[in-house]
């Protein structure tokens, strides 16, 4: 983060199924007709597998499957450089920064940060986060299967007012006298792009500015509130008597996608945009969501009412959704889902389980937060995946929290869990213990999951399901420094201790007292069916020294070649690489070293083999992932270059002190200049593409 803003959740950072796909395989050989119907039976990432078989085949007439390896690419050393470092033979473009116009009508960046609110809310956000590519079908009007144009949808997470906010009179603070302009020129900051991309003839990739489909919603879009907490008296406002409509997503962290062409974007750390003026003492659910007198320290509520919790007390009650978009039709309202939940979203998995069900997996990023899961109440329509029945799949079905149990064997670091229904009624989950109704549970999703008593888990980031094994998923668990104290605390139901403070005993899922490299955990439900109530874990790598040892010590995956900690975001590209993306300490010193920026690598989900792919540049953290079905360009998000945090090249002054947000802001160049030399960081898309034109790492 930012030293401005206060990080509430930093600690270091402020097996396949051949079977199935062998049936789908013969089938489409024998009637091409039959694809579409098919894939849609696999879930979203299978699904663009079968899109990307086809485009390759149509593309080239060589390349059979088989032919291509899960790591076909050499590792790439560590960097604490200010560039982004790729493979050989691999090329890494730099995209639509922060501040680019977001179609033909949009106001140029200016290089001084000098842009209004109203000019921001025609301009690429900032911190570029999760993102999905939506090819376009052959008219180019809706979802299809294309490869070489389509739609590029992305987060805008937050904003580092260090380089967002051009110097003010206060010598102190740049950011003072602050003004409802600058809280408006954040929040246009925020929310989502969509923006419409074409490879041209050349082979390069541009941003068609002259088209419809170019949108932005921001800190002040309205969105339709939809789902059982829809309608509730704590959605209700001054502003919003019904309930029923939300000003603006925030925070957007993560991601998802739905077959049915839809971007689901993740509503994460909302809190810290609230505060309050005065005196006011926080409510249960104010505590144990996190809002506090200053919030993160945008300063909105100190100009702006609708963040101010004494004058708008269930304004934030109206964030921490996942949000639906339906990228292919601008004038569509977004819809912020309630029956999946409010808690601090990072990304949304969906699969359609082979029982039909859509399934989507959640992590609730902050420590000791929990793990959830979406089951549909309907089934997908396999014959027509974006009928308007599929299209109402997310508005109702059944919240599940995830326990995880030690198993048959104790230490040894795999278990068995269950799947508990956040369900009214069910669980202790009544109006005896406080929950009215299943609006109630859905806006109070984390009091519902103490209740129940779902395992606390190392800070979860981003689900990641296993395209070539039905009911196989995988989460980052990015770090925790707050376990296994004697004796050990525990969340209170007054609020009063929070998952973040409380310290919960190490357990063998979350088997570190202090985990500042993080791990990955892995789940398999039980039969392979994403609706199951059961299933096995086990821990697929802990990232550390090889050196360490005790609890301390990493799993063999880990080797000197290899070196990471704080794994974020995770996604399977089609072929079944897992990506692996790192949002940690940067300080390349002490239990960091040699982990320099930033990164990116593959994992080998049956082998457990690990490669590094990319590094970032100087400040930044790699996130986001996506890729054309042919899979011969794929976009990753460096967020926040610049961040000074503890990286080795982070700038002192003459006095040997080192420089503060006040001291960058007044010298933006000093630290980075990625992606453009000579100017301000700025956080941007990067596309990856390889020199020979063929598929990202294989
Ligand atoms: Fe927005 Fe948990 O990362
Ligand atoms: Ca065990
Ligand atoms: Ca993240």
């Amino acid at each position: 983060m930012s030293q401005t803003l206060r990080d509430d959740d930093g600690v270091t950072n402020p097996s396949a199924n051949p079977d199935l796909h062998q049936v789908v395989d013969q089938a489409i050989a024998a009637n091409p007709e039959r694809r579409r119907l098919m894939k849609a039976g696999l879930g979203a990432a299978a699904m663009s597998f079968f899109a990307g078989e086809a485009a390759l085949a149509a593309t080239t007439k060589s390349a059979p499957k088989a032919a291509e390896a899960m790591m076909g690419f050499e590792a790439v050393a560590t960097s604490t450089g200010d560039a982004v470092i790729v493979p050989p033979g691999y090329r890494a473009t730099p995209f639509i920064p922060w501040g680019e116009p977001i179609n033909a009508a949009g106001p140029a960046f200016k290089p001084d940060a000098t842009n209004s609110a109203a000019e921001q809310e025609k301009q690429l956000g900032d911190n570029h986060d999760g993102m999905d590519f939506f090819g376009f079908d052959k008219a180019g009007k809706a979802f299809g299967e294309r490869s070489d144009e389509g739609l590029l949808v992305l987060n805008h997470e937050y904003i580092n007012p260090e380089y967002f906010y051009a110097p003010d009179s206060n010598a102190a603070n740049w950011m003072l006298p602050f003004s409802l302009e600058k809280a408006r020129k954040g929040q246009a900051a925020h929310g989502v792009s969509v923006v419409h991309v074409r490879r041209n003839a050349k082979g390069q990739w541009e941003h068609v500015k002259a088209s419809r489909f170019n949108r932005r919603i921001h800190g002040n879009t309205p969105i339709t509130l939809q789902g059982p907490a829809a309608g509730h008296d704590l959605l209700k406002t001054a502003a919003d008597s019904t309930g029923t409509t939300a000003l603006g997503t925030l925070n957007n962290c993560g991601n998802g996608r739905t077959p049915w062409g839809t971007y689901l974007t993740c509503e994460e750390n909302f809190n810290g945009y609230f505060g309050w003026n005065g005196e006011h003492k926080p409510t249960d659910l104010e505590n144990r969501y996190g809002i506090s007198k200053d919030g993160a320290g945008y300063l909105w509520h100190t100009v702006d009412a609708r963040f101010d919790v004494n004058a708008n007390p269930n304004e934030p009650n109206r964030f921490g959704w996942i949000v639906e978009i339906d990228p292919f039709n601008p004038e569509a309202k977004p819809v912020k889902r309630t029956a999946l939940g409010r808690f601090k979203h990072e990304n949304a998995e969906l699969v359609i389980a082979p029982s039909g069900h859509a399934v989507v997996y959640m992590g609730c990023d902050e420590r000791g937060e929990y793990v959830y899961k979406f089951v549909s109440a309907g089934k997908f329509d396999r014959r027509n995946p974006t009928s308007a029945a599929n299209r109402k799949l997310l508005e109702q079905g059944t919240l599940y929290v995830a326990r995880f149990d030690a198993g048959a064997t104790a230490g040894d670091r795999m278990g068995t869990g269950e799947w508990i229904p956040l369900v009214h009624g069910q669980n202790g989950l009544t109006a005896a213990n406080g929950f009215a109704s299943q609006a109630d549970i859905a806006i109070r999703t984390r009091q519902a999951a103490d209740r129940v008593g779902a395992t606390m888990m190392d800070r979860p980031e981003w689900v990641a399901a296993n395209p070539k094994k039905p009911g196989e998923v995988f989460i980052t668990l990015t770090n925790n420094n707050r376990r296994g104290t004697n004796p050990p605390s525990s969340i209170k139901a007054d609020g009063t201790t929070v998952a973040g403070s409380a310290r919960p005993a190490v357990d063998e899922a979350n088997p570190r007292s202090n985990n500042s490299w993080g791990h990955i955990v892995r789940w398999n439900e039980a039969g392979g069916e994403g609706s199951a109530t059961r299933f096995e874990w086990d821990i697929f790598v802990m990232a550390g020294q090889p050196g360490a040892s005790g609890e301390r010590a990493p799993t063999a995956n880990i080797n000197a070649g290899n070196l990471f900690n704080s794994p974020d975001g995770l996604a399977f590209d089609d072929f079944g690489r897992m990506w692996i993306q790192t949002d940690g300490s940067y300080a390349h010193t002490g239990e960091f070293a040699g982990m320099g920026n930033n990164q990116m690598l593959v994992a080998d989900p049956a082998t457990k083999d690990i490669r590094r792919f990319l590094v970032g540049p100087s400040g930044c953290e790699i996130t986001g992932i996506t890729w054309t079905p042919d899979r011969r360009a794929m976009f990753i998000n460096v967020q926040h270059p610049g961040e000074m945090g503890n990286h080795p090249a982070a700038p002192y002054k003459n006095d040997g002190k080192a420089y503060t947000d006040n001291d960058i802001a007044r010298d933006p160049t000093r630290f980075s200049q990625w992606p453009v030399p000579g100017m301000r960081p700025r956080a941007a898309t990067v596309i990856v593409t390889r020199e020979d034109g063929g598929v990202i790492g294989g």
